[in-house]
């Protein structure tokens, strides 16, 4: 297995590109379901979730190209001829999960594996299934599958008021509701700036949606989608990771592409640790401010609050910022696993439940450590750029899900790191 040596201590320049959103790109491919006409999609980031949607998507007779170097995904379902999305793909993603709604809007029946995933939590898919039981599903688990049918004449519109926020339930619900008889109205939909690409494209390709970016969206159901091409929003998390560099690292780096908007709580979070953060018409530039970096406390929440997939990476900055900073984590029960991790680095982590203390230390010391899932890893990668001499991050597959060139983006800006390949 590969794994990712970083030997800390170099101050940062230069710029990041930053690419398009995986979680956005993992919602909009299961769109093309949806339509017999083309979806094409640019901005698409070059990710191994990305290569298993194409597989799944392949596998239910929709034709995916490869993903060319214009970043472009060009996708077309009109020869679907399968409704089964099997659990050797679904295993590997918690976001296959996402093709129910379409499938069961456009064919009107569905048998969909329970899904696997990241292991930060329980992470069932209740809200999905409630939502599309209010547009009449029937819907009966065994087997571990998903078996879905939607009544004759189609799935028909309905209210659905989640109990907490979701987003894959909101993007299943929204997508299903495309096609639905009638108006369906999310209410305590997520809000998340792949929710709004997402509704975006869905209108580019003939749907018609309201409200999206607040908690309640209504949808009115049409008869058919056609063909569109779709630019993938700028993945917020990959640009919330590589601020961060900077600040751990020292010196500034240009995220290129990057919007503030997109990451509002978090840039006043680490403004308030001590980051200067200036907007221009190229992307965001990040540095500190002037010299240390002060604790702050952090509570994760549905956007527009601050995101629990940079949790892990905030986490590794505060490891060496001077007094005591609270995490606490609100959306999954279980993410905190990268706390041991840093602490075999030198960090001081106190984890309780939900909620994780740390008190800052002088430095963090490189050591061998072990990726334990997405963005666990990439926070291990920041601490190692501050660290004193080499830390060795492995099972490195766990960043090949979400982050494109990270060896060669951290490498541009000056960063001692390499990816040594498991049979060098
Ligand atoms: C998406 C993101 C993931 C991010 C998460 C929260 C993708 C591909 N993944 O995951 O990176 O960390 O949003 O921002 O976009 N829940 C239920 N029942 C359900 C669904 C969710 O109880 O049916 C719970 C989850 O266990 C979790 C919370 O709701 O505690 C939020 O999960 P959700 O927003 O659905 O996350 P995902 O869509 O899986």
């Amino acid at each position: 297995m590969d794994s990712i040596n970083v030997t800390g201590g170099r101050a940062l320049e230069g710029t990041i590109p930053i690419a398009g959103a995986k979680n956005a790109c993992l919602t909009l491919m299961p769109a093309t379901l949806l339509s017999e006409e083309p979806l094409t999609l640019t901005n698409a980031p070059r990710l191994s979730d990305i290569r298993t949607m194409s597989r799944l998507l392949a596998s239910l007779g929709a034709e995916v190209s490869p993903l060319s170097d214009g970043l472009v995904l060009a996708m077309s379902s009109h020869a679907l001829n399968g409704d089964r999305a099997d659990y050797e793909i679904v295993r590997k993603m918690r976001a296959s999960i996402l093709v129910l709604g379409p499938l069961l809007a456009r064919l009107g029946h569905a048998v969909v594996s329970l899904p696997g995933g990241c292991a930060i939590g329980a992470r069932p898919v209740d809200l999905h299934l409630r939502a599309l039981e209010a547009m009449g599903a029937k819907l009966d688990l065994r087997d571990g599958y998903v078996h879905a049918k939607a009544p004759a004449g189609g799935l028909r519109g309905g209210d659905v008021e989640f109990p907490l926020v979701s987003v894959g339930a909101t993007e299943n619900a929204l997508m299903a509701a495309t096609l639905a008889r009638g108006t369906t109205r999310l209410r305590n939909a997520a809000q998340e700036p792949e929710i709004v690409d997402l509704a975006r494209c869905l209108r580019a390709m003939g749907a018609q949606i309201a409200g999206e970016g607040t908690s309640e969206i209504e949808v009115q159901g049409v008869d058919r989608l056609h063909g569109a091409t779709h630019r993938v929003v700028t993945d917020r998390i990959e640009l919330g990771t590589y601020m961060l560099a900077p600040l751990i690292a020292g010196g500034e780096v240009t995220l290129g592409g990057g919007r503030r908007d997109l990451l509002e709580a978090f840039c006043e979070r680490i403004e308030a640790a001590g980051a200067e953060v200036r907007q221009d018409a190229t992307g965001l530039t990040v540095r500190r401010a002037n010299g240390a970096l002060r604790a702050v406390d952090v509570a994760t929440e549905p956007f527009p609050g601050f995101p629990t997939d940079l949790q892990a990476q905030m986490m590794a900055l505060l490891c060496t910022a001077e007094g005591k900073s609270v995490l606490e984590e609100r959306i999954f029960e279980n993410r905190f696993m990268h706390a041991p991790e840093l602490v075999r680095m030198g960090a001081c982590i106190d984890v309780q439940g939900g909620q994780a203390t740390v008190t800052g230390v002088e430095r963090l010391r490189g050591a061998p450590v072990m990726a334990t899932d997405l963005r666990a890893s990439v926070s291990l990668i920041l601490a190692g750029l501050a660290a004193e001499g080499e830390t060795t991050v492995s099972r490195v597959y766990h960043l090949d899900r979400g982050y494109e060139h990270v060896v060669a983006k951290l490498r541009g800006v000056g960063a001692r790191i390499e990816r040594v390949r498991a049979n060098d």
